[in-house]
């Protein structure tokens, strides 16, 4: 029944928050196919459920009715232990306020999410991201394109084969932001790895390959 090109499957996706009396439709019955190997970006107003949606699909969050299946798996059906698992090994999340911890170097917080550290690997996504020479720097010593760069390594660290990025340049000036994106492209072109990101911005969705518009917690083209 699953198409095996499609990492992310929803069907009829519903997530609803309860607020007392009030209920939040955040996803009101998504259908959506994610291709294995896609760059796809998400754009729509604040509080169409953009976030919801990443979120839902990093197993971040359960839907409240209808299936998300990843990698043809019925996410419902993991333990507690193998959604942990499927998120360390096969997910890579980059966030809009880079999430470093602050009291961690560059190199600390990139070994951060491996099982068995392994700082030569580190080292050589940080080189990659031209920050070869901050290893040993914190967070606060760094502009926001390198702790978003630092980010991204940290996001690469595990071999995911989908990256999930929430606003990942909406800290960042034009410049920085072209710098992100064209590292997001260059993984998606020449590693295959499969990217959804969420952007306000036009020329971050311009870098992708398919731009998907939401309002109302719905997917509207
Ligand atoms: N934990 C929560 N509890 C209650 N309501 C929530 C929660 N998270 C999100 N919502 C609501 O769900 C809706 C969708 O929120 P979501 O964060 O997905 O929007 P968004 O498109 O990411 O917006 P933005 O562009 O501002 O980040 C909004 O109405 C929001 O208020
Ligand atoms: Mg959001």
């Amino acid at each position: 029944m699953n198409d095996q090109n499609n990492v992310l499957e929803f069907k009829d996706v519903r997530k609803i928050y309860r607020m007392g009396d009030e209920e939040i439709n955040a996803l009101d019955g998504v259908n959506l196919n994610i291709k294995n190997g896609s760059f796809t970006s998400i754009m729509g107003p604040s509080g169409s459920g953009k976030s919801t949606l990443l979120h839902v699909a990093g197993i971040l969050d359960m839907p409240t009715q209808g299936t998300l299946l990843l990698n043809g798996k019925d996410t419902s059906t993991l333990s507690g232990k193998e959604q942990a698992k499927f998120r360390r090994s096969e997910i890579g999340f980059v966030f809009q306020r880079f999430n470093l911890l602050p009291q961690l170097s560059t190199l600390e917080n990139v070994l951060l999410p491996m099982i068995k550290p392994d700082p030569d690997k580190a080292k050589e996504l940080l080189d990659k991201m031209g920050l070869n020479k901050k290893y040993k720097k914190l967070p606060n010593q760094l502009s926001g394109g390198e702790q978003q760069r630092v980010s991204i390594a940290r996001a690469l660290i595990n071999n995911p084969s989908l990256i999930l990025a929430d606003e990942p340049t909406g800290e960042l000036d034009s410049k920085n932001a072209e710098v992100i994106m064209s590292i997001l492209q260059d993984l998606n072109k020449n590693e295959g790895v499969t990217i959804i990101i969420v952007t306000h911005n036009p020329l971050a969705a311009e870098f992708t390959d398919e731009t998907i518009e939401m309002r109302d917690g719905n997917i509207i083209g």
